[in-house]
């Protein structure tokens, strides 16, 4: 299905985002994937194989991102595809959250966002069209105490991606993002257990940014909610 295509997948190296690399891949397309950590990087290079690049670049740095859409124009010879998916969580009450940690957490996920369009942008236009999918999460509809970085972050990404949806698609280029509930994954130091069965997969969100990009030219599901079918009941 997406033979010739070429994807970008931020925090490609593990959780939501290895799985997107791989399903992208399986459907026939090229993938570079980003991250910070060089040994896990040097890991996913190894399995992913030849169709794909690893390169290590933070998503909080604008030239790092450039850097990467560059990789994909240069060894895939040009961009369709921008799923930006990095994104931390650090989680406490407003009165005991550093500046540092704030900043953190709206560097990651906000700016990051930001840098990843900025530069695929003007490749996604030379190209005629493509897609961009923003990874959300449902806390950006759902807050909760000691989320309010982290849900603000979402918050964000939401509106981001709604303006932008309406800047580029007479461009041909269609802006989605997906809301996705808990995901069995290593998100915020988590070690999934027994007790994780009930959460999303990341497969499963890598099954919906497939079928988003699957979408005839002619309609854009603009945001998509996922939600875990079957949760524990609240007492
Ligand atoms: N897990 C959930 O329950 C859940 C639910 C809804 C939404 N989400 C969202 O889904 C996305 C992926 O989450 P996940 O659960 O797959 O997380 P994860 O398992 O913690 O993986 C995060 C990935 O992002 C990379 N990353 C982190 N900071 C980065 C930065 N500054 N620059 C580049 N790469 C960076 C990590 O690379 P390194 O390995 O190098 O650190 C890693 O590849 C996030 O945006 C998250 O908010 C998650």
């Amino acid at each position: 299905m997406l033979q010739g295509k070429v994807a970008l997948v931020t925090g490609g190296s593990r959780g939501i985002g290895l799985a997107t690399a791989q399903a992208l891949l399986a459907q026939g397309a090229s993938v570079v994937t980003t991250g910070i950590d060089a040994a896990r990087l040097a890991a996913v290079q190894q399995a992913l194989g030849p169709k794909a690049v690893a390169v290590q670049a933070d998503v909080r740095d604008f030239a790092a991102l450039e850097g990467a859409v560059r990789t994909a124009v240069d060894r895939f010879g040009g961009l369709d595809i921008l799923v930006n998916n990095a994104g931390i969580g650090i989680f406490a009450p407003v009165a005991e959250m550093s500046l540092e940690q704030w900043d953190d957490v709206i560097r990651t996920n906000v700016t990051g966002v930001f840098n990843g369009c900025r530069a695929a942008l003007p490749f996604l236009k030379a190209r005629g069209g493509g897609w961009i999918i923003n990874i959300s999460s449902l806390a950006s509809a759902n807050a909760f105490a000691g989320g309010a970085a982290y849900c603000a972050s979402k918050a964000a990404v939401n509106a981001f991606s709604e303006a932008l949806m309406q800047e580029v698609r007479h461009d041909g280029i269609r802006v989605a993002y997906v809301m996705p509930g808990s995901v069995r994954t290593e998100f915020n130091s988590h070690v999934p257990g027994p007790d994780d069965e009930w959460k999303l997969a990341p497969d499963d969100v890598a099954r919906t940014v497939v079928d988003l990009v699957g979408h005839p030219n002619r309609s854009l599901p603009s945001r998509v909610e996922l939600r875990p079918s079957r949760p524990p009941r609240k007492s």
